[in-house]
């Protein structure tokens, strides 16, 4: 068929978006994202590039929702915020969030338009980093979730909790059914443990007791098959779950650093979106005439 389309490349304005997000769990994030006003929107896709194998965040087309290409994870609990998308607000509202949500969202918008007689197809493009941040006071003991699946005491597997900021020396090295002290850092010595050392349903969240404001950061976990070299394993994989946990000081402790944190958790990147534009070629010569009658598509 002789289509002409054009994928016509126009500079868009985004109403400024946020670019991160931080929310605790249990709260509802709104994902903000906007495509052009005046535009037919035909295809509307959120999803998480890492988990985009198994579905999308929400999945729109035809004027409706599609739940069967939703991930597991996301049925049930994300909608639009204006099911209208009036002026091309196509922002998502995730209720009830848990630290697994912590990730990048794409949100990615295809519309449909007509000028001078040509079908204008259009893709915009723009990525928020959700943060699900854990929020405790000094003195209390704190449960890091993270679940691997197919895991669990039966299998030998290796797990590590490590802090980027701390270097090499781990949270928790549990290896050979116990935990490993000796690449331990010191201020966890005799504060963290497996929750459940069984790793029942492949649970291999951490424990970590008597918390204080250093304890602050960004933690990751990740889970390896033993192999017979006792090697450090590999902290350059990308982990199962990262977490970030903010402890706040106990009650009538100095609140500076506390201060501190809630100003940067507030600080929100105010920047135009990152668009691409996909930008097609002219079609080849078509064997026979187009005829395009103003205003009306030719396909
Ligand atoms: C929120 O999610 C948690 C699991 O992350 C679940 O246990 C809880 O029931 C949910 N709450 C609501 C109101 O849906
Ligand atoms: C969002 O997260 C990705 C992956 O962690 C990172 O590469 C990127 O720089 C982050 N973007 C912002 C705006 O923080
Ligand atoms: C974190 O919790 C402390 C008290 O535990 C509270 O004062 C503070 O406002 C909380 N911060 C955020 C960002 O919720």
């Amino acid at each position: 068929m002789s289509s002409v389309v054009v994928f016509f490349s126009l500079p868009m304005l985004v109403a400024s978006a946020l670019k991160e997000l931080r929310v605790r769990p249990g709260q509802d994030a709104t994902l903000q994202c906007w495509g052009p006003r005046d535009a037919h929107i035909t295809l509307l896709e959120w999803s998480r590039p890492e988990l985009s194998s198994q579905g999308y965040v929400f999945f729109f087309q035809d004027q409706r929702s599609y739940e069967n290409y939703q991930h597991e994870s996301f049925k049930g609990r994300v909608q639009l915020r204006d099911s209208s998308m009036k002026d091309g607000d196509v922002t998502v509202i995730l209720r009830n969030v848990s630290v697994s949500d912590t990730g990048t969202y794409e949100c990615q918008i295809t519309t449909s338009s007509t000028r001078n007689g040509e079908r204008v197809v259009k893709e915009f493009k723009h990525s928020i980093n959700l943060t699900v941040t854990i929020n405790i006071s000094a003195g209390h003991n704190v449960i890091l979730p993270c679940r691997a699946p197919n895991i669990d005491s039966n299998s030998k597997a290796v797990v590590e909790w490590s802090r980027a900021d701390l270097g090499k020396d781990y949270v928790l090295l549990y290896r050979d059914e116990q935990p490993d002290p000796e690449e331990q850092h010191p201020s966890f010595k005799n504060r963290v443990d497996l929750q459940d050392r069984q790793m029942k349903d492949g649970d291999v969240s951490l424990i970590l007791k008597d918390v204080t404001t250093a304890d602050s950061g960004t933690y990751e976990c990740r889970v390896f098959r033993r192999t017979n070299r006792r090697m450090r394993a590999n902290l350059e994989t990308d982990p199962i779950t990262t977490i970030s946990l903010n402890v706040a000081p106990e009650d009538g402790v100095s609140r500076g650093h506390a201060g501190l944190v809630a100003a940067l958790s507030l600080f929100a990147v105010i920047a135009a979106s990152a668009i691409f534009i996909k930008l097609k070629p002219p079609s080849p010569p078509l064997s026979f005439p187009s005829v395009c009658i103003k205003n009306i598509l030719c396909l």
